[in-house]
């Protein structure tokens, strides 16, 4: 076994604390540290502090990157409270032969109804209006006031039909949506039917889409997917959303076309650099940002923290992890 004395407690370093006390499923079984942190760890801090460990459950900021592992040769497994794994380099994982889990489907249905709120928010301009009443602008119904977009009889393009996507397109009908969706490689037939959905490319999906919603993984194809020339070829009232990773879209073009109306609005829960945001997008009024909260509700992020914890757990014990990555 990777740097271990037999009989002695494995050491386990957890990044924040978890929700729901999901760290006390180590107890008797390895010796825990948590981390102090304050804010996003860089590489350094995060590389010294898992020094020693046989286990790690990181956060998705968590830059867990060559350095970082190569500094770290008794780790034998990686547990990322997330389903994307972006923030680890996954090939320098696996030629360390160190193990990465993540928390794939617990939060399919949240993220789904995120991406949902995000999309009915923009076009109905709810932020907007929400402002307009608590700073006493609202003097009374009038005809032309916050006028937003219907969604009824459009056409929603889903880029990236994994579980999220997915599930995002199946609530498409409820909202008299059509759908069409782009990724590398089509959907098997079946599926494609019970979900009533069009495979296209993703350019004839932006010219098609009235809502464009990303569920792709952040990959080194998909940094920057949507930049200034696919932003602009939208369709004029179209409305961006996006829930998966923020280097997705090129922020700073964003601002560019949001300022000219094009796409009418966006709906952000991920940034580019997060958690900064681009210059001028938070003055943009077509706008709605959230603080990365796709998989945010209480009962999800308890269920993530227990996965990665499990699954951490499997592996300093010798066994297959249920939801390892490599
Ligand atoms: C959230 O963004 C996740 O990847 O779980």
């Amino acid at each position: 076994m990777k740097g271990e004395t037999p009989g002695k407690l494995p050491r386990v370093v957890v990044t924040a604390p978890l929700p729901g006390g999901a760290a006390a499923l180590f107890e008797g079984r390895a010796r825990v540290k948590l981390l102090d942190r304050r804010g996003p760890l860089g590489e350094a801090e995060l590389g010294s502090a898992l020094r020693g460990a046989a286990g790690a459950v990181t956060l998705l900021t968590d830059p867990v990157t060559r350095p970082v592992l190569e500094a770290c040769p008794n780790l034998k497994v990686v547990s990322n409270v997330a389903v994307g794994t972006d923030n680890i380099d996954l090939e320098a994982a696996r030629m360390q032969g160190v193990v990465v889990t993540h928390t794939p489907g617990v939060l399919t249905e949240a993220t789904a109804d995120l991406a949902w709120a995000l999309i009915l928010g923009v076009a109905r301009r709810l932020v907007e209006g929400d402002r307009m009443v608590r700073t006493g602008g609202f003097s009374g119904w009038e005809p032309g006031l916050l006028l937003g977009v219907d969604l009824t009889g459009k056409i929603l393009g889903v880029v990236g039909m994994g579980h999220i996507g997915r599930a995002v397109a199946r609530r498409a009908p409820a909202f008299g949506m059509r759908v069409v969706y782009s990724q590398p490689r089509r959907l098997q037939d079946s599926v494609e039917s019970a979900l009533n959905a069009r495979h296209l490319p993703l350019e004839d999906l932006l010219a098609a889409a009235d809502v464009v919603s990303l569920h792709c993984p952040l990959t080194p194809e998909t940094r920057r997917l949507m930049n200034r020339n696919r932003l602009l070829a939208m369709k004029p009232g179209a409305i961006l959303v996006n829930t998966a990773r923020g280097p997705v879209v090129d922020e700073e073009a964003l601002v560019e076309c949001l300022r000219q109306g094009r796409p009418f609005g966006a709906g952000l829960d991920v940034y580019e650099r997060e958690p900064e945001l681009a210059p001028g997008l938070r003055e943009l009024p077509n706008v709605l940002l959230l603080p990365h909260l796709g998989s945010a509700t209480k009962a999800v992020r308890e269920a993530m923290a227990r996965m990665a914890v499990t699954d951490c757990l499997a592996v300093l014990e010798g066994r297959q992890p249920e939801h390892w990555v490599v």
